[in-house]
This record gives C-alpha cells, sequence and structure tokens, in this order.
C-alpha cells in the first residue's frame, strides 16, 4: 500500500490560495486547462480536486465528479458547487478507485501527482475508469525546471534534474521528469499528446512588480513554446485512451457510476448505503456526497 499525503482538515484553501499571492498561479493553470480540455462533454472527473477550484471549468460537461482523499475538503468543494445537480463529490483514494470501467468520458488530475509515491498504479487506475477515447489531462510538477537546473550547475542541490527518476525532495512531495511521465502514461495505456509549459514566472520578486493581467498573457504565451521542451515548474499533458466501442453504461444516474472499490462487485442501494453482495462491504451515499474511504 502506498503512502498518503493526508490533507484531512487541512487550511489547503486559505493557507496555499486566499492567504498566499497565487492568482498567477491559478490563473495560468486555468490558461492551460482552458486550451487542453474539450469544452464540453458527457462525465468528467477531477481526480484530487480538493475544495473544488477548478469546478467552474467544467460547465460544458453533463456530469462532474470531484474526487478526493480529504473528507474536509470535499465538504469545501459542495459548498462550493453542491446546489448545481451536475456535480457528485466522491471521498476516495486514487490507489482504489470505485468507478466502473470506462465510467468516465474525461478526467483532469492537477497538483496531485506531486504527492503519489506510484504514479503508474494510480495511472492503471484513472485508465481503467475512462471510456475508450477518453481524456486526460495531467498536471505535473517538473524536475527539469529552470531554477533546478541553475542549482545544480551552481552545486546547490545534490539531485540532478536531467536524471528521469521522480525525485522526493520533501517527504510525499516529489518532481517528475517529462520522460518518465510520457513514460508512466504509455505504460498505464495512454497515449501522451499536446504539452503546455506553464508557471515560467513562479517568482516573488516578479510578483511585486508586475501587474497579474500582464503575467498571465506573458505565461500563455510561454506556454506554447513545450515543443522545444519544457523548462518550467509545472507542465500540462493531454492524453488519450485507446479509440474503441463506447461501453454500456447503465444509464447516466449516479449510482450506476460506481462499483466496490474493494472488489470492483456490483453495488445496490439500501437508503443512505451502498451495499456490495459479492465483497459484503457497505459504502456511505448521501445526496450527492459518495465515501469510499472506508466501509460503512
Ligand atoms: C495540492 S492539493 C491540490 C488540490 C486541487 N487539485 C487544486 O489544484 O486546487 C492535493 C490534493 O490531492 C489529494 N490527494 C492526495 N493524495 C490522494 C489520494 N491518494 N487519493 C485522492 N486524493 C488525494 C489531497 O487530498 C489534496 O486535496
Amino acid at each position: 500500500m502506498p503512502e498518503l499525503c493526508d490533507y484531512e482538515g487541512s487550511d489547503y484553501q486559505t493557507r496555499f490560495w486566499k492567504n498566499a499571492d497565487r492568482h498567477y498561479e491559478d490563473a495560468a493553470e486555468r490558461v492551460a486547462l482552458r486550451r487542453l480540455l474539450p469544452p464540453e462533454g458527457g462525465r468528467i472527473a477531477e481526480f484530487g480536486a480538493g475544495f473544488g477550484r477548478l469546478g467552474d471549468l467544467y460547465a460544458g460537461y453533463r456530469e462532474v465528479v470531484l474526487v478526493d482523499y480529504s473528507r474536509t475538503l470535499l465538504e469545501e468543494a459542495m459548498q462550493r458547487w453542491g446546489d448545481d445537480p451536475r456535480f457528485t463529490f466522491v471521498a476516495a483514494d486514487i490507489y482504489h478507485l470505485p468507478f466502473a470501467h470506462g465510467a468516465l468520458d474525461a478526467a483532469t488530475m492537477v497538483r496531485v501527482i506531486h504527492h503519489l509515491s506510484d504514479p503508474p498504479a494510480a495511472l492503471a487506475q484513472i485508465r481503467a475508469a475512462l471510456a475508450p477515447g477518453g481524456e486526460f489531462i495531467l498536471e505535473y510538477a517538473n524536475k527539469r525546471n529552470l531554477k533546478a537546473m541553475a542549482r545544480y550547475a551552481l552545486g546547490k542541490q545534490d539531485w540532478n534534474p536531467y536524471a528521469p527518476d521522480p525525485v522526493e525532495f520533501v517527504k510525499l512531495n516529489f518532481d517528475f521528469h517529462p520522460r518518465y511521465i510520457a513514460q508512466a502514461l504509455r505504460g498505464a495505456g495512454f497515449t501522451p499528446g499536446r504539452s503546455l509549459a506553464v508557471s515560467y514566472l513562479r517568482a516573488g520578486a516578479l510578483k511585486k512588480r508586475v501587474p497579474v493581467q500582464a503575467m498571465v498573457a506573458v505565461d500563455a504565451a510561454l506556454q506554447l513554446t513545450a515543443p522545444l521542451g519544457a523548462l518550467s515548474p509545472s507542465v500540462f499533458v493531454r492524453a488519450k485512451t485507446a479509440p474503441g466501442p463506447a461501453p454500456a453504461r447503465d444509464g447516466s444516474g449516479r449510482d450506476s457510476l460506481f462499483v466496490s472499490p474493494r472488489s470492483g462487485g456490483a453495488l445496490r442501494r439500501e437508503g443512505d448505503v451502498l451495499v456490495c453482495d459479492a465483497d459484503g462491504t457497505r459504502w456511505h451515499a448521501k445526496g450527492p456526497f459518495f465515501d469510499f474511504k472506508e466501509p460503512a
């Protein structure tokens, strides 16, 4: 079992976004996602969605599934998006997803893979949940970035930014080489496509002097330089699953989306609980909130 980075009870929204100057990063990531994600579609899931920061970008999708291991962050996401009947909130571990094979048409994962010690296992789970021809937009922290390259050249950093293996610079915080991510995506059955180099201007000194709109405009131009070799701290990549016949789905209702994360067995509803007869597990399911962290 890979160790998890647990955000339960975390003040992530306030500390990392509201009380810190990250308007530039937030806006630059939105530009990248808008460029890579098909603007409309059927059912999309965001993995590690946290408090639902990016939920507005899924306006063109008929169903939106926000998945996170932290119940408290998902509750914050529900405060934001709970009035919109298209949204479903799922507490689950990416390594043990509760989705039927091919249940999703598209997926995103932003600022999450850097917390995962076993990316191939997580990507295989996401791949299995996606339908043939499904789209997956992945953001990752790039170890081959300009700052790391400069620090390495000056002897101020011991790890090599050009080596393909992931580096764990703080416990459960990893930077990845673009080649490693491309290989991991292929290994999980994705075909990686277009990349964008994001957040080149991530520097306190610039943020103090340059208006955020100007920084985002420059970032939007720099994002397009990725084919020359992305040296930015963050990279977005669009990947696709192989084409094939659309899977048979039992309607578009929420219950038909799920299987037991223990066994993959079918679930049936008993009031506010989903029951798996195959493995004997029961899972809380109240309104739009489904809890697959541990059985009821
Ligand atoms: C840095 S936050 C990013 C949140 C959101 N994607 C955003 O960009 O605002 C990382 C998120 O990944 C979630 N996470 C980490 N490991 C996870 C796992 N194994 N399964 C599900 N979620 C996980 C955390 O709970 C947290 O909400």
